[in-house]
This record gives structure tokens, C-alpha cells and sequence, in this order.
């Protein structure tokens, strides 16, 4: 007891010394007294504890007493250089961040198609109305223009609505391998962008994947089996397609592509699809001999497909998501389900 009283005092006497009153009730005297309690006689050991107890929640009380309010701590300059303040602000309690779903998602993408030999590339995110149009043969003034709602500056500039506009670039740049006797396999990936009127299917902005593939003897046949193999991979199971005709002014002739909805079985409703059973996913062709003419290739030796569509839609059908919307959105919500 006696010990008890002399370290209250020296403990006292300390706290007024402590610029950080709580350290108190770490200090090494406070510690030596509960460690001292096992060692008291059995019948003396609860007397002993208790003034322990009573002795540190004096101390408790005091320090809180006695620590100066929060508005007399010395003020931190925030915009300094960190050793200017000499002590580091706490830091907010945080989480570890996850990458966002559609970069994930293309990273696998680029994966698929780089194990079946194809150089990965990305697109561009402003572009001329050469590569946008002309070098993909819309002719001038050609109504096809109008379909792709493109957001142009007063000086000509684009912001892509399509990452066709690198296939004239894609091709010029891999030419002397082209006749070094090496076919020309790329996918590139990037955002474009569009004036449409946003609802859970729209977006302004948004993730397509471009595949080109030029060589001899390039078959319809290889351009259906390069994309029934990476929807087979992506989505880990069987898929079968479909191609309808269509019109596209860079390919002829030019296709819809369609998947088998991976997610319904025959008699159960499918909210996905819509019990359609089929899903439109990209647009895809033969080259237009004049795309390939305008890249440098002569087309009476070289033939190639292409195929272009979002990335946004293979992932929400991965996923069963119903808004594409959500991908911008900034929702950590959302964001925070794909760790
Ligand atoms: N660029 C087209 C679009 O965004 C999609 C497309 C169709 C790309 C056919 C292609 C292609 O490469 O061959 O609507």
C-alpha cells in the first residue's frame, strides 16, 4: 500500500509534465504496480488490486482534466510539405481500393485474344475524320456518318465513336511484316464515344474492342471461330453464335454477330435475353477492299476480317448488370462488389 501511495504521487507529479496527458496511463510505474499484484499475499491481493484499479482511474480522470481543448492545438498547416508540421495528422481509417470492373474485364479480354497470337493495342481518345470516316470508306457526306453520333470540335477534332478509327493506323504500321509473310493480328481497346441519349442500355461513353486480322486466303469461317473461341473462354462455357447480314461501309460483306444468351436454359424465363435466346453483341466483316487499299495493302493479295463491339455488354451479361450506367456512376457500392 504503501508503494501504491509513493507511485501516485511520482505519477501525479508526471502527468503535469506530459504535453500528451494520456501517455500517463502507459508510464512504467503504473505498469510495475499491476504486475506487482500476483505477487501479494493470496488474502491481501483483491485490496491491493482494487487500490490499483482506483489509482490508474484517478490518473484517467485527471488526464482528460487536465488535456488542453482541442482548439489550443497547435494548428496544422495542410498545404505544407509533411516535415513541416512535427507531428504526421492521424490518418483517416480507409480501404484498400479495387480496380474498376471494366479494366479488370479488359485486361481478361486482352489475355484471351493474346493467347490466340494477337498483339494487344489501345485505340485513341481524340482522332481525325480521316481515320474516324474516310479511311473506312464513308464516302463524303455519306448518311452512314449520321449513325454514329459523333462529338466533334469547331476545328474538326473527334472524340472516336469507334475504335475502327485505328484500323488505317493498325494496318499501315505492320505492313512490311505483312509481306514478310507474318499475318497482321491486333485488338485494340479503348473508350469512344457517342451523343446518345443516356437510359440503362446508353452511355456517352464507353469501352469497345477492335479486332483486325489481314493475311492470304482469310476465310468468314476464321473470323466466326476467333470470336465463338474467346466467347467460349470468356464465358467458361460452350456458346454458340450466329451471323445475319448487315451494313457496314468497311466490310462487305458485313455481319451482325449474335451469342446463344449464356445465362437462360429453354424453359425458364430469362431476363437477360428476354427468352429471345440469341443476343446481338458486335458488328463484324470482311475488310472493304478499299479499307484495305488505303492502309497500303493491295487487296487482289490480302484479304482480312474485323470485328468491333462494347466491352460493357460482354461484361454485363457476365455479371447479370442491368445498367450500364453504373459503370461511370462512381458508386463504391457497385464498384466495391468486384474485389
Ligand atoms: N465500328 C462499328 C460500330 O461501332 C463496329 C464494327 C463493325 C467494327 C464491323 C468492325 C467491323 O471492325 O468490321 O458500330
Amino acid at each position: 500500500m504503501e508503494e501504491i501511495h509513493h507511485a501516485k504521487e511520482l505519477l501525479l507529479k508526471k502527468l503535469e509534465t506530459l504535453e500528451d496527458k494520456q501517455q500517463i496511463l502507459r508510464a512504467p510505474e503504473l505498469k510495475d504496480l499491476y504486475s506487482k499484484i500476483k505477487e501479494q499475499p493470496e488474502d491481501q491481493r483483491a485490496t491491493y488490486g482494487q487500490a490499483v484499479n482506483e489509482l490508474k482511474m484517478e490518473l484517467e480522470a485527471q488526464a482528460s482534466e487536465l488535456q488542453p481543448p482541442v482548439s489550443k492545438l497547435e494548428p496544422i498547416d495542410v498545404t505544407a510539405p509533411f516535415d513541416v508540421n512535427t507531428q504526421l495528422p492521424a490518418l483517416l481509417p480507409t480501404r484498400n481500393g479495387t480496380t474498376h470492373p471494366i479494366t479488370r474485364e479488359m485486361q481478361k479480354i486482352s489475355d484471351i485474344f493474346y493467347r490466340m497470337g494477337f498483339e494487344v493495342s489501345p485505340s485513341r481518345e481524340i482522332d481525325d475524320e480521316y481515320h474516324m470516316f474516310t479511311s473506312l470508306n464513308f464516302p463524303e457526306d455519306h448518311p452512314a456518318r449520321d449513325d454514329y453520333d459523333t462529338f466533334i470540335t469547331e476545328e474538326g477534332w473527334i472524340a472516336p465513336a469507334h475504335t475502327s478509327t485505328m484500323q488505317n493506323r493498325i494496318i499501315q504500321a505492320r505492313k512490311e511484316k505483312l509481306e514478310a509473310g507474318e499475318p497482321i493480328a491486333v485488338l485494340a481497346m479503348d473508350r469512344v464515344f457517342r451523343n446518345e441519349d443516356l437510359d440503362a442500355r446508353h452511355e456517352h461513353t464507353f469501352t469497345q474492342h477492335e479486332g483486325v486480322y489481314v493475311g492470304k486466303n482469310v476465310t468468314v469461317g476464321q473470323l466466326v471461330g476467333t470470336l465463338k473461341l474467346f466467347l467460349t473462354t470468356y464465358y467458361e462455357k460452350e456458346i454458340d453464335v450466329k451471323i445475319t447480314p448487315f451494313y457496314f461501309p468497311f466490310t462487305e460483306p458485313s455481319f451482325e454477330f449474335s451469342l446463344s444468351c449464356p445465362f437462360c436454359s429453354d424453359d425458364v424465363d430469362c431476363k437477360v435475353c428476354s427468352n429471345e435466346r440469341w443476343i446481338e453483341l458486335l458488328g463484324c466483316g470482311m475488310m472493304h477492299p478499299n479499307v484495305l487499299e488505303m492502309a497500303g495493302v493491295n487487296p487482289k493479295v490480302y484479304t482480312g476480317f474485323a470485328w468491333g463491339g462494347g466491352v460493357e455488354r460482354l461484361v454485363m451479361m457476365k455479371f447479370g448488370i442491368e445498367d450500364v450506367r453504373n459503370f461511370n456512376s462512381g458508386k463504391l457500392s457497385f464498384l466495391r462488389q468486384f474485389k
